[in-house]
């Protein structure tokens, strides 16, 4: 039987199969086991996935969270929005939200030291970005993301989102500090 050609008897399930058909299938299991081993293998030595969590929340829950933090810790404020620029304590929980067009609030951490850092959105979806070392995540309302970051190179990284989320999407910019 050919592989390229209908089968030739009708009760084509009982003709063994081609050698060809054989090793192909052998090839793609093969492949698609290496394939499914790599997913867990990659994400431990892989060095580039987050390991991020996920949690249920609503904005009314976690907008008070963010401003728990930045009553607490604001240091300074920035801009002509008077954006809080928040300096928690190294290895603090620390919390940053997303909304209609802005990052809340500016972050200062200190280089080398390990936060947790929380993300969710207030009203819909956008995308957080951080540049120049190209971390994305979705923040979605709903939901409440949580990264574990040590800063290891000092500077201004900034947030961009990412996910197209009306018309003030292109001015909707974040930032964070990394102190020496
Ligand atoms: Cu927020 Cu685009």
């Amino acid at each position: 039987m050919s592989t390229y050609l209908p089968p030739a008897q009708r009760i084509w399930w009982n003709v063994p199969m081609g050698r060809e058909e054989i090793v192909w299938i052998g090839i793609a299991l093969i492949w698609c086991l290496i394939m499914f081993f790599m997913m867990p293998y990659w994400h431990v030595y892989g060095k580039q996935n987050l390991s991020n969590e996920a949690y249920q929340t609503t904005p009314a829950k976690y907008g008070p969270k963010v401003q728990a933090m930045i009553d607490k810790y604001t240091v300074r404020t920035e801009t002509d929005q008077q954006i809080p620029v928040v300096h928690p304590p190294a290895g603090s929980d620390i919390y940053m939200l997303a909304r209609l067009w802005q990052w809340w609030p500016i972050m200062e951490l200190e280089k080398g030291k390990s936060y947790r850092l929380h993300l969710s959105s207030m009203d819909w979806n956008h995308g957080f970005s951080l540049q120049p070392i190209n971390i994305n995540m979705q923040v979605v309302p709903g939901y409440e993301m949580v990264l574990n970051i040590t800063p290891d190179v000092a500077g201004t990284y900034g947030v961009v989102c990412n996910e197209y989320c009306g018309i003030g999407h292109s001015t909707m910019l974040g930032r964070i500090y990394v102190k020496e």
